[in-house]
């Protein structure tokens, strides 16, 4: 970190985007770049955001808002508001308190988090939750001992649902990463697993025959869906067909994403993927959102085409390195008064008011 993070949120900070400048400044090249790379040239994370961009709202006047809300049930659980803090990895790169002070303010908010396999903080440590919701995001491990472990330890730290991100078998090619020769920094680990995931030794082909030689298959969704009585959403979903293979090995819940651009670039943006895996879940189960999400307006299109609720990443790490748990408070209540406001503006009383008529361009 280069500067600590403020006690008070400066007064140019009025959308969820000026964070990001702000934030350049509290962190070092080596958290910076590791924070805001995608993959390879990041195509695929420069048009995460360029398809919220292109949706234009179709301005609908004069519905009837009276009594309206933001609220939502996600597993019969109510959330506040359909915006959720994505697992972000080694969040003590970006402020001493890394994943104790994001806790805290998704508690404030009554906002829905997850939290990384790669936390930075023990979670023994974790305060519980009671105002929001607290959701274990799960890499498996090398072995499913390790892996069920892991899923007793975040079941007893009081999560509510377990997030399984399938995007991410391998690290991807990150040329900026590399570039800018990331490294952890010592004291900042995944302190609740015991080995890195990836080993070097030398093989035939270190992707095939090392890395993949552990990767999980369809049969462990399976697994996994037995193993714990919570529900489990499959992370990095950004094909239909897939969808419907997580649901039918037992999944609960469905998040179209690419990883914020990280893993695979030119893959599409997922407010693009959305609508025909939407129509494929067909409401059988909520449909999650991440990637690109900066506004209010993009957490109600992506809602217009499908989605259930979003997740954000990056711009709640920019707040959090700006200012802290008041910075990530700040960010969640920002973005919650814009979708009020989009909403209101859209004559959309509730989330369910939301449908495709509200985008000037419907899918097809
Ligand atoms: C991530 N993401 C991620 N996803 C996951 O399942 N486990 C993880 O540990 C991480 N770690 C991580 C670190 C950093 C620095 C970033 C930026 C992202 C992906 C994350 O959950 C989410 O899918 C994207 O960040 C969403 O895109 P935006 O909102 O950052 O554009
Ligand atoms: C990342 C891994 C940790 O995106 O998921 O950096």
């Amino acid at each position: 970190m280069k500067k600590p993070a403020l006690a008070a949120i400066p007064r140019d900070i009025v959308a969820a985007t000026d964070y990001e400048r702000h934030a350049r400044g509290h962190l070092d090249d080596n958290a910076w770049e590791y924070l805001s790379g995608g993959a390879a040239d990041e195509l695929t994370l420069r048009d995460n955001r360029e398809a919220f961009d292109r949706q234009r709202l179709a301005g609908r006047v004069l519905g009837d808002v009276r009594g309206g809300h933001t609220r939502l049930s996600l597993f019969g659980r109510e959330f506040a508001h359909p915006v959720l803090l994505a697992p972000i990895a080694y969040q003590q790169l970006f402020h001493e308190q890394g994943e104790l002070a994001t806790i805290m303010a998704a508690d404030a908010m009554q906002a829905g988090l997850v939290l990384s396999t790669l936390a930075s903080t023990r979670l023994e440590e974790l305060p519980r939750m009671t105002q929001g919701h607290f959701w274990f995001q799960l890499y498996f491990q090398a072995t499913r001992d390790d892996t069920l472990a892991l899923l007793r330890r975040a079941e007893a730290a009081g999560c509510t649902a377990i997030v399984v991100t399938v995007d991410a078998p391998v690290a991807g090619v990150r040329n900026r990463e590399q570039r800018a020769g990331f490294a952890l920094p010592a004291g900042v680990a995944a302190v609740n697993i015991n080995a890195p995931m990836a080993t070097s030794a030398a093989g035939p082909s270190l992707v095939f025959d090392q890395l993949m030689a552990a990767v999980p298959g369809w049969d462990d969704i399976a697994w996994l869906a037995q193993a714990t009585a919570l529900p489990v959403i499959v992370k990095g979903i950004l094909h239909p067909d897939d969808a419907l293979r997580a649901l039918a090995s037992g999944a609960a819940g469905i998040a179209v994403s690419n990883h914020g651009g990280r893993v695979l670039d030119t893959l599409p943006a997922t407010l693009d993927a959305l609508p025909a895996i939407a129509a494929a879940v067909a409401g059988r189960a909520p449909v999650f959102l991440d990637g690109g999400v900066r506004r209010g307006s993009d957490v109600f299109k992506a809602i217009a085409l499908g989605a259930t609720a979003v997740m954000v990443g990056r711009p709640y790490i920019h707040a959090l390195a700006t200012a802290g748990a008041l910075g990530v408070a700040h960010l969640l209540r920002t973005l919650r008064e814009e979708l009020e406001i989009v909403m209101a503006v859209s004559g959309c009383a509730t989330l369910a008011d939301i449908s495709p008529q509200h985008l000037f361009t419907p899918p097809r």
